[in-house]
């Protein structure tokens, strides 16, 4: 488990004015004493909902809109850090988890209420999965796979495919609400996907789930890859090709 400290940071009026703490120094005209003069500032330096760059670059975007600085933030699915490498060390306070450490996210070693910002980026495609040894939950078969999402007891009658990715997202979600203070926020990653030639749009199922543990979906950010991505024995396009993910943004409101 990694930990860093919090050191406050410089803060620009850009920055400020984002996180509501930016106060104009008069609001009321010199010339004209009653009438009122807008705040705020004009300025196009502003977070946006969609990117076309990495998770590494537009994760800290996010962080700086949403998740005040020196917040406890438990990253449940750490992985290879990648999502925090454009983050300036020391402006969060960070534990880090995976499975591969030991960790399992539906199941975490915090106590109720105790943290501030979860993230969540557990493998979100069955199809990837099966493929991707690095991914624990898919290790070469789609028994292994299922086995890595159930809960311990061999993965036997459990949910099968999609299904499969939507537990362990559900299962995560119970378990971050569990361990989030009041108004904490879930930042969870995900993409949509075409399962046994089913659309299966996770965003729209991941949103609805959690609205209903509780969560309010303050925001939602896309994220467009820059490279091409090349289909393998395509006989007839049924579905457009997902060159898109998402980075949802939800806030524990009961
Ligand atoms: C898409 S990768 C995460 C990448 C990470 N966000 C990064 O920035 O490098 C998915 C991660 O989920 C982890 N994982 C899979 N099942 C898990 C579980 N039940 N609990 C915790 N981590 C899990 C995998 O070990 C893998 O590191």
């Amino acid at each position: 488990m990694k930990e860093t400290k919090y050191k406050p940071a410089q803060k620009s009026k850009h920055a400020r004015v984002r996180e509501g703490r930016y106060k104009q120094e008069s609001l009321w005209s010199e010339e004209h004493p009653r009438k009122r003069v807008q705040g705020g500032i004009t300025t196009s330096d502003v977070v946006q909902s969609a990117y076309m760059n990495g998770n590494a670059e537009v994760f800290p975007k996010l962080l700086a809109l949403h998740v005040p600085e020196g917040s406890l933030v438990a990253d449940v699915t750490y992985g290879q850090g990648v999502f925090w490498r454009n983050v300036p060390e020391g402006k969060y306070i960070i534990k880090a988890t995976d499975l591969k450490t030991g960790v399992d996210c539906r199941k975490l070693p915090y106590s109720d209420k105790s943290i501030d910002c979860v993230v969540l980026d557990p493998p979100y495609m069955e199809g990837l999965l099966r493929r991707n040894a690095d991914h624990l939950g898919g290790v070469g078969s789609y028994k292994s796979f299922r086995n890595a999402y159930s809960d311990g007891n061999g993965g036997d009658g459990g949910p099968k495919w999609h299904k499969a990715v939507l537990d362990l997202y559900f299962k995560a979600g119970k378990e971050a609400h569990r361990v989030l203070c009041e108004k904490g926020i879930f930042i969870v990653k995900c993409q949509d996907e075409v399962s046994a030639g089913k659309q299966n749009l996770t965003h729209v199922e991941l949103i609805n789930e959690y609205a209903s543990m509780g969560f309010y979906a303050k925001d939602l950010f896309v994220v467009v890859r820059l490279n091409n991505a090349s289909v393998s024995r395509l006989k007839k396009q049924v579905h457009a090709r997902k060159n898109h993910s998402y980075f949802l943004v939800f806030v524990k409101i009961r």
